[in-house]
């Protein structure tokens, strides 16, 4: 059973219909400005959770159309969550897992999108991934990476609050009490492989404004230290 597939419910009564208050306050305005032109375009979403994110795109570029979106989750509890509140008629919601190879012909693809996942798995799974999302993804093609950032991480391990979980897995203190699976890794090792992959990619540090931190107090203990990190890849 996958990790969220037992925190599901709870994931999704806590993160909504906006991803949470640092999504809704800040970095969902900043993914919709880093995202192209969708009329035509073929879309795929990793890890997306409870799904709320691919609607406020179609709201944003409302009258333009995809040729293709498929939404997955390695949760197949969170992907049933999806298509209940958020169905989008169009979209293919599947399990996907992207420790394996994706179920997708080659250059499938004109943007992917990969929000807060590559953050909880393995180097040696972050590197399959980049890899087959490479594969899939059309020359001149959007990939659209963010993770928790490094800095915030190894805040949290300098002050304890990372934890094992039993089964290797070590978590982090999520909203509404959850913990969330998370893995302690440089930032260079993601520049690293994207660079390996031959992706050009811009880099965008993303800060807790006042009104995250006044939403969210426990943050302030942080320092003033970005929380999440967001690569803007082109292949
Ligand atoms: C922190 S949540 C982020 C969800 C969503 N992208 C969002 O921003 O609200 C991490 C998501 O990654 C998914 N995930 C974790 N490991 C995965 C894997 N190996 N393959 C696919 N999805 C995975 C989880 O099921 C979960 O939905």
């Amino acid at each position: 059973m996958a990790y969220y597939d037992s925190i599901a419910r709870q994931w999704h009564k806590t993160t909504g219909y906006r991803g949470g208050e640092f999504k809704r306050l800040v970095l969902n305005d900043v993914l919709l400005e880093s995202i192209p032109d969708i009329d035509g375009r073929s879309i795929l979403e990793l890890g997306a959770g409870n799904g709320y994110f691919i609607p406020l795109v179609l709201r944003k570029y409302s009258g333009k159309i995809p040729a293709r979106i498929v939404i997955t989750d390695q949760s197949s509890k969170l992907i049933e969550i999806a298509q209940k509140n958020f169905s989008i008629e169009t979209a293919e919601y599947r399990i996907l897992n992207v420790a394996r190879k994706f179920p997708f012909a080659d250059e499938n693809f004109d943007m992917i999108l990969a929000t807060m996942v590559f953050n909880e798995v393995p180097t040696g799974v972050l590197r399959k991934a980049l890899t087959e999302s490479s594969r899939v993804l059309a020359n001149g093609g959007v990939f659209l990476i963010t993770v928790t950032h490094p800095d915030f991480i190894n805040s949290l391990r300098k002050r304890s609050l990372l934890k094992g979980s039993g089964k290797g897995v070590l978590t982090m203190p999520g909203a509404g009490g959850l913990r969330l699976p998370v893995v302690v890794r440089k930032v260079e090792v993601y520049r690293r492989v994207l660079e390996e992959l031959g992706f050009k990619y811009e880099e965008k540090s993303i800060y807790p404004t006042q009104e995250v931190l006044n939403a969210k107090p426990g943050l302030r203990n942080a320092g003033n230290i970005p929380l999440a990190l967001l690569f803007r890849c082109v292949k």
